[in-house]
C-alpha cells in the first residue's frame, strides 16, 4: 500500500514538508507514539518513517484502531504495540490523554489534550512537557475541524436540511462554537448552554441564544421548541447530574454527543443517544478533515525536533507561541480561511 495513494500530498502540506524538516535532528533516537491510529495518522508519522526514525507505535486506551493503518505500519516492519509493554523503549514521548505517563525513561513528552495535560501537571515532571491543547494550532481542529466534522456527520446520518432547524449546545467552549459557527452559516437558529456570563454575550453578539444552565424556564422552553441538543462541554455526565435530565430524556429532542467523554451519563441509555454517545463526528470515516488535523500533528511532532535542538525546558509548558502562531498564519494562506475568531474564543 503506497500512502500517497490513499492521501495526496497537498492534504496535508505540513507533515508533508516535515519530512524534510526532520532529515538530520533524529541521531539514533527513538518516538514512543500514541495518538489514535487512523490512516490519516500514518501522515503524521511520514516525517519519521520516511527518514528511518525508531518508532514505537500504540494507539489510546480503549480507543480502536484501523486495520488498513496497522497493515501499512506492519508492512514497513513498525512496531505496534498494543499493550503499550514496549513503548517504553522510546526516547522521545509523543503522547495523548497521557497513557504514557509512569512509562519508560523518556526525555521529553509532548501531550495533545487537556486532560493529559493536567495529569502531567500533576506529576511535576523534571523533563520538558509540551502542551499542545493550549496553542491556537489546536483551535484549528478544535473549532473549524469539529464545526465541519458535526455539520457532514449531521448531514450525512440525519438530514440535509439545516436551514431554520433549532440546535441547543451544552457548552459553548471552543468546540461548541465552533458547531455554532457552522449552523449559524447555513441558517440554523442555535441557542447555547454555557456556565460563563462572558459565553453567554459572545453567543448572543453571534447571532446565537445564550442560555446559563439554571435558567429553568429558558431551558424547558429550549427543550421543547428544538430539533436536536448537542453536548460539548467537556464534563462527564453533566446531562444526567442537571435538574432537566429526565425532561431531556423523555424528550424528542435527537441527542447527539460531541465531547470526549460520555456527557449524557447513566440517565441515558447508548440507544437513546446517537452513534453510542460516542463523539458523533466519529460516525465517519474522516471525522475531522485532514487539513484541520495536519497543523496539529505538525505542531506534536515538531515538540520533539525542538527538544532535539535545545529549545525547551523542564516543566510543562505550551508550545512555543511564536511558532504557534506562524503554523496558523501560514494555514490561513494555504487554505485562505481567516483565523482572526481563533483568538477572541
Ligand atoms: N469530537 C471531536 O472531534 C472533538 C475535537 C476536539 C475536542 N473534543 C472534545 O470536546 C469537548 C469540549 O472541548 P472544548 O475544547 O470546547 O473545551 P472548552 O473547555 O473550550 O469548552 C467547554 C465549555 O463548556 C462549558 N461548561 C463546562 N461545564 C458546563 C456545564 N455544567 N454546563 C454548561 N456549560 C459548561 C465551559 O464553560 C466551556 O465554555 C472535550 O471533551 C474535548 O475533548 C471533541
Amino acid at each position: 500500500m503506497q500512502l500517497y495513494d490513499l492521501f495526496p500530498k497537498d492534504e496535508a502540506p505540513f507533515c508533508t514538508r516535515q519530512i524534510e524538516e526532520f532529515r538530520t535532528d533524529f541521531r539514533g533516537l527513538a518516538v514512543s507514539h500514541n495518538v489514535p491510529l487512523t490512516l490519516s495518522t500514518l501522515l503524521k508519522l511520514s516525517p519519521f518513517i520516511e527518514n528511518g526514525v525508531s518508532l514505537f507505535v500504540t494507539t489510546p486506551d480503549n480507543l480502536g484502531y484501523e486495520s488498513v493503518a496497522l497493515s501499512y505500519l506492519q508492512e514497513q516492519g513498525i512496531l505496534f504495540d498494543l499493550d503499550k509493554q514496549k513503548i517504553c523503549h522510546g526516547d522521545l514521548f509523543l503522547d495523548c490523554s497521557a497513557n504514557l505517563l509512569g512509562l519508560g525513561k523518556p526525555s521529553m513528552v509532548a501531550e495533545l489534550t487537556q486532560t493529559g495535560v493536567k495529569k502531567y501537571q500533576e506529576a511535576s515532571p523534571t523533563i520538558p512537557v509540551v502542551s499542545i491543547d493550549d496553542s491556537y494550532v489546536k483551535r484549528l481542529e478544535d473549532y473549524f475541524g469539529t464545526g465541519d466534522g458535526f455539520l457532514r456527520a449531521y448531514q450525512e446520518k440525519i438530514s440535509h436540511s439545516i436551514r431554520g432547524k433549532r440546535f441547543l449546545i451544552w457548552g459553548y467552549g471552543k468546540v461548541g462554537k465552533g458547531i455554532a459557527r457552522s449552523l449559524l452559516a447555513e441558517g440554523a437558529e442555535c441557542l447555547v448552554v454555557d456556565l460563563l456570563a462572558k459565553n453567554i454575550e459572545f453567543a448572543e453578539e453571534k447571532g446565537a441564544i445564550g442560555i446559563l444552565p439554571s435558567d429553568e424556564a429558558a431551558l424547558r422552553q429550549a427543550v421543547a421548541h428544538t430539533d436536536c441538543l448537542i453536548t460539548a462541554s467537556g464534563v462527564r455526565s453533566v446531562i444526567s447530574n442537571h435538574f432537566l435530565a429526565e425532561v431531556i430524556r423523555d424528550s424528542g429532542l435527537i441527542l447527539v454527543n460531541m465531547g470526549a467523554e460520555d456527557e449524557f451519563g447513566p440517565k441515558f441509555s447508548q440507544d437513546r443517544v446517537l452513534n453510542r454517545k460516542i463523539a458523533f463526528n466519529f460516525i465517519l470515516r474522516e471525522p475531522t478533515r485532514m487539513k484541520y488535523l495536519d497543523p496539529v500533528f505538525y505542531a506534536h511532532n515538531r515538540s520533539a525536533q525542538l527538544f532535539l535542538q535545545g529549545k525547551l525546558k523542564e516543566g510543562v509548558a505550551v508550545f512555543p507561541k511564536e511558532i504557534d502562531l506562524e503554523i496558523v498564519k501560514e494555514w490561513e494562506t494555504l487554505w485562505k480561511i481567516d483565523t482572526k475568531e481563533l483568538f477572541a474564543l
